[in-house]
């Protein structure tokens, strides 16, 4: 995809998980992440954690030549990350791990990057809820069409999963309205993970 199709794709379920999340991130971060940041529209759009050193990792080079300029750009893959100026106390995932395939893979993403964080640092991750009916009626169309189909997540297997990687959900904040759609998660290592 390139940036202009990207453009012309994102909705407002992709805004809304992003201003859940700058929501969710703590005030006072030195350091924060944005992995596959696509065109850095989360510090486009909120001020998430305004004044800290703000890095922008994607796999598109086309996609960084967008972020703000008071971002620091790195191409790199996320699943295997490059040498970063890190420890980082918030990471951002967003809009990504539905893209990404099976729970495997989603919880592969989020245990790299979780070797990223600071002592005390968070992941805020999204999720699509497989049990929503539109989203299950859009997903089926995709499929007919022989279009790529994105990957729903249940918040019940992804938080087993990712236990089984020493990671805890500390916090699920439904997005949407009636049945949420998906879920932005806050991720944490299990030993930081108070009850
Ligand atoms: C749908 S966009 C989301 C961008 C941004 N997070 C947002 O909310 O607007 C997905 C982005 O993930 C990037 N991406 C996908 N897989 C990646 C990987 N393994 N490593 C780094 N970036 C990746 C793509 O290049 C693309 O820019």
């Amino acid at each position: 995809m390139n940036v202009d199709d990207y453009y012309r794709l994102r909705t407002l379920g992709m805004r809304l998980c992003r201003r859940v999340a700058a929501e969710m991130a703590p005030e006072g971060a030195t350091r924060v992440l944005d992995a596959a940041c696509g065109t850095g529209l989360l510090f486009r759009e909120t001020n998430a954690c305004t004044g800290a050193v703000r890095v922008c990792l994607d796999k598109s080079p086309e996609f960084l030549a967008h972020v703000p300029d008071d971002c620091v750009p790195v191409v790199g893959d996320l699943l295997d990350p490059p040498d970063l100026p890190g420890p980082f106390d918030v990471i951002f995932l967003l809009n990504t791990i539905y893209n990404l395939g099976g729970t495997d893979t989603a919880v592969k993403a989020v245990g790299s990057l979780s070797r990223l964080l600071a002592p005390g640092g968070i992941i805020l991750a999204d999720i699509r809820n497989p049990a929503h009916p539109i989203l299950r009626l859009r997903y089926l169309m995709e499929k007919l069409r022989g279009r790529f189909v994105p990957t729903a997540h249940s918040l019940k297997k992804m938080r087993r999963a990712l236990a089984r990687r020493g990671l805890r959900v500390r916090r699920a904040r439904p997005i949407g309205w009636l049945i949420p759609f998906g879920y932005v998660l806050e991720v944490v290592l299990a030993e930081d993970g108070e009850e």
